[in-house]
């Protein structure tokens, strides 16, 4: 077998002068051709080298292991925003738990835009009960709130997009965004996003993430705070505006159009206990906050 390659690869190299030259060239024309062919197929199966891919029709619809959505995706840009884009930027705010801050991460527009589709809906918070896994009232949450369906509309859809983008984790996987408002003296007691019961996790297994946007600005108060974070809470450049209640761990200060994504889960799939966080009572103002909790797994609507 590789006795008769390296012959024929010899003639194709012009070493028979003897044979006529048409047939020489043919032999090199064809070694060249099987030669291309080869390199193809190994570029093909490497997947250096791809074949355009052109259905448009299935844009934005991609399934999580689609790869071939990818490139394009890059090159979207939603129209008007591009100021904003400009002026976003990531602040990482914490390892330990992993928390970032984006900002500038919804227009103005988009904040308003949920408030006010959020406002006819709204009823008191509910936490959920660790035992039976059913909604409950609660004092440690003393909010209002409501869920958006996801992918309801196509503002909806586009921020839903971007938080996919941004965390990496597939659309699939969140559950519809939640809006909340809390007024003087409302707050929510520091707590875990991730579920200690199998009922929650039915559908889409643990929560892994959270991306906490704010739609408002809070004059005073109303930070969200992580107790439990490690590293110098006080090194923070707004640490001398934070109330009290955000004195006690590391406070992130709600600012409109900002997001806070931080992690319940660490790289290795174990939970984050420093992932616990609570709201501080908005002292000043008023806070409207929407909140995307992710999932280990896609997330049935
Ligand atoms: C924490 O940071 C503040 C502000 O940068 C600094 O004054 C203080 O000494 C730091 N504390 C520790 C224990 O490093």
């Amino acid at each position: 077998m590789v006795k008769g390659r390296q012959s024929r690869l010899g003639l194709g190299l012009g070493l028979g002068p003897r044979k006529s030259s048409s047939r020489a060239s043919w032999t090199m024309t064809l070694t060249l051709l099987v030669t291309c062919t080869f390199l193809i197929l190994i570029l093909l199966a490497l997947g250096i080298f791809s074949i355009p891919n052109d259905d448009d029709a299935s844009f934005g619809l991609s399934k999580p292991n689609d790869l071939t959505s990818i490139a394009r995706n890059t090159h979207v840009s939603e129209g008007g925003a591009d100021d904003d884009q400009e002026q976003r930027w990531v602040q990482i705010i914490s390892w330990e738990p992993r928390a970032f801050l984006y900002h500038h991460f919804l227009t103005k527009e988009e904040c308003e835009y949920l408030i006010n589709t959020a406002k006819p809906n709204m009823r008191k918070s509910t936490v959920v009960d660790s035992e039976t896994g059913k909604s409950k009232d609660s004092r440690v949450r003393t909010s209002s709130g409501t869920f958006l369906t996801r992918g309801q509309d196509q503002i909806v859809r586009n921020i839903e997009k971007r938080i996919a983008d941004f965390t990496f984790i597939p659309v699939e996987n969140g559950e519809g965004l939640q809006v909340l408002h809390y007024e003087v003296g409302q707050k929510y007691e520091p707590h875990f996003d991730y579920f200690m019961d199998a009922f929650n996790t039915n559908n889409g297994g643990q929560r892994i993430a959270t991306m906490l946007m704010y739609l408002s600005d809070v004059e005073e108060g109303g930070e969200t705070v992580f107790p439990d974070a490690k590293g110098n809470i006080s090194s923070v450049p707004w640490w001398n505006e934070l109330s009290d209640c955000g004195k006690k761990g590391l406070s992130i200060k709600p600012k409109m159009g900002d997001a806070l994504l931080f992690w319940s889960m660490k790289p290795d799939a174990t939970l984050d206990p420093t992932s616990l966080h609570g709201g501080c009572p908005v002292i000043k103002g008023n806070k409207w906050s929407c909140t995307k909790w992710m999932r280990i797994n896609e997330y049935k609507i």
